[in-house]
């Protein structure tokens, strides 16, 4: 090991950073969110150092002298001047100072890590000065599977750790209830912003004792988005790798369902509109009997769950049957769709507002409120729109939209076989049947559709 990591307190602690530059500014962040108390020594300070009243930072607008080190605990020396940050460097450690010169680790007796900031929990990457962009791209990867919120369970945990401690008077009982805390539903409530549910739960378990039940099994509803993985949340991945079964629909891609954990028991509950392969009351029952046998359950669904997705009925017999859930959007396929073919859903020029539709009601029809959807300076997303296309563009130019209103159909938008077809209201259902576009396809119609030749270039 090249360096000793050590957390050091700095609150009240002096620091010299010599330089007015941006490399400058970055470090004086860092040492005022560690509350270090920083003179400041640039004879010219550049836009890139804002500095706060509140901020505990001495600004000396001049050349740096060696009287500067007098009662400093450490120093920064950030300049693009070689000779100076040399000097800075021998005379700080004459004085057996810790310096650092900054991207220069032959100058430093000590290096500063890439930081990943959940206070009160830090985590600090080096590289020993050897590869500071590699130590960056690790902390971008840590940084994507860590809930930001990892700070507030560790200070509920700091918040009853001395009632815990009486509770439980040996080691292994309090690591056993620890691990229960962290790993359970009472940190998943912390990572979905309910710390008042949180604190009712670690209360409940610190009066249950050694005596509390097994833990209950929860229900995580997730959108999945359009298809491509990337476009996945950090929650939805994280409870995807937690979950001890998946119950999916169709809509699932592939590259999606691979990232789900490898153990998982997986249940295919997938559906074709009008060619159900598990009606959704069964579905509602197997969510429900899973997760009273006391399993993690992951319901992953195509785009968001709430839009078009049945994932409110889901939620609803899942709040009667008395089961913990928590839904997770995705990105719903009327956006992926408008941001991969760049067709904006809004736009100054060509529409205000926009509508989500369902060209597939209950009981097959497509009764929808036509006045209300044939409207100019709006774009129409019909989900489900295929199979009631002629219906669909009849009533709308019916309704007084004119016949060469533009209409996008795209098919699996943001998957590697995504298509496109670009026709008008009057044409589009005959270009579908002849291009044999199937689902899953989405209809994006009105004049935004005309972006579509300038801004695909860019998708
Ligand atoms: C039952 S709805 C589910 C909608 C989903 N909850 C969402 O937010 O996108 C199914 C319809 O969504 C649309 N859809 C879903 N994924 C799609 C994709 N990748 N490309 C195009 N349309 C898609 C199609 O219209 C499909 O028939």
């Amino acid at each position: 090991m090249d360096h000793l990591p050590i957390f050091t307190k700095m609150t009240g602690k002096h620091c010299l950073l010599v330089g007015g530059g941006s490399v400058a500014a970055r470090k004086l962040d860092i040492l005022l969110d560690a509350g270090a108390q920083v003179t400041l020594v640039a004879p010219i300070v550049s836009d890139a150092i804002v500095l706060q009243p509140q901020h505990a930072v001495t600004l000396l607008k001049e050349r740096y002298n060696t009287s500067m080190l007098e009662g400093k605990d450490l120093v920064i020396a950030a300049t693009d001047d070689h000779a100076l940050n040399e000097t800075i460097f021998h005379e700080a450690s004459a004085r057996h100072l810790f310096v650092n010169v900054v991207d220069n680790p032959e100058l430093c007796s000590f290096i500063m890590p890439s930081i990943i900031d959940r206070s009160p929990i830090t985590i600090a990457i080096s590289t020993s000065g050897k590869a500071p962009v590699l130590a960056r791209i690790l902390r971008g990867k840590i940084e994507s599977f860590l809930p930001h919120s990892y700070g507030k369970l560790a200070q509920l945990a700091d918040k009853y750790r001395a009632q815990v401690k009486a509770k439980f008077p040996t080691g292994a009982a309090r690591k056993n209830f620890w691990e229960r805390v962290f790993e359970g539903s009472i940190a998943e409530r912390i990572f979905s912003g309910n710390e008042d549910a949180a604190n009712q739960e670690l209360q409940a378990l610190l009066e249950q004792g050694q005596e509390a039940p097994i833990e209950k099994g929860e229900v995580y509803l997730i959108g999945s988005g359009p298809g491509d993985p990337d476009l996945l949340t950090f929650r939805a991945l994280r409870l995807m790798q937690k979950a001890d079964v998946v119950v999916y629909d169709r809509l699932v891609s592939k590259g999606i369902l691979n990232l789900v954990r490898r153990d998982a028991d997986k249940f295919y509950v997938g559906k074709k509109a009008s060619n159900h392969c598990v009606p959704q009351d069964q579905i509602n029952e197997l969510l429900v009997k899973l997760a009273k046998e006391g399993k993690r359950v992951l319901r992953l669904k195509g785009g968001d769950p709430y839009i078009f997705g049945r994932g409110g009925e889901e939620a609803e017999e899942l709040v009667k049957e008395g089961i913990q859930f928590q839904a997770v959007p995705g990105i719903t396929s009327a956006a992926g769709a408008s941001n991969y073919c760049g067709i904006p859903l809004t736009h100054r020029d060509y529409a205000q507002s926009v509508t989500f539709a369902t060209g597939h009601l209950k009981d097959n029809t497509v009764d929808l409120d036509w006045p209300a959807l044939a409207r100019e300076n709006q774009t129409l997303v019909i989900y489900m729109g295929l199979g009631g296309l002629e219906v669909i563009s009849q009533q709308l130019i019916g309704h007084g939209l004119s016949t060469d209103t533009p209409v996008a159909v795209i098919y699996k938008a943001t998957q590697p076989d995504q298509r496109i077809l670009i026709s008008d209201l009057s044409h589009v259902r005959e270009r579908v049947l002849a291009e044999e576009f199937k689902t899953p396809s989405i209809l994006i119609i009105g004049h935004v559709v005309k972006l579509y030749d300038r801004l695909n270039q860019a998708c």
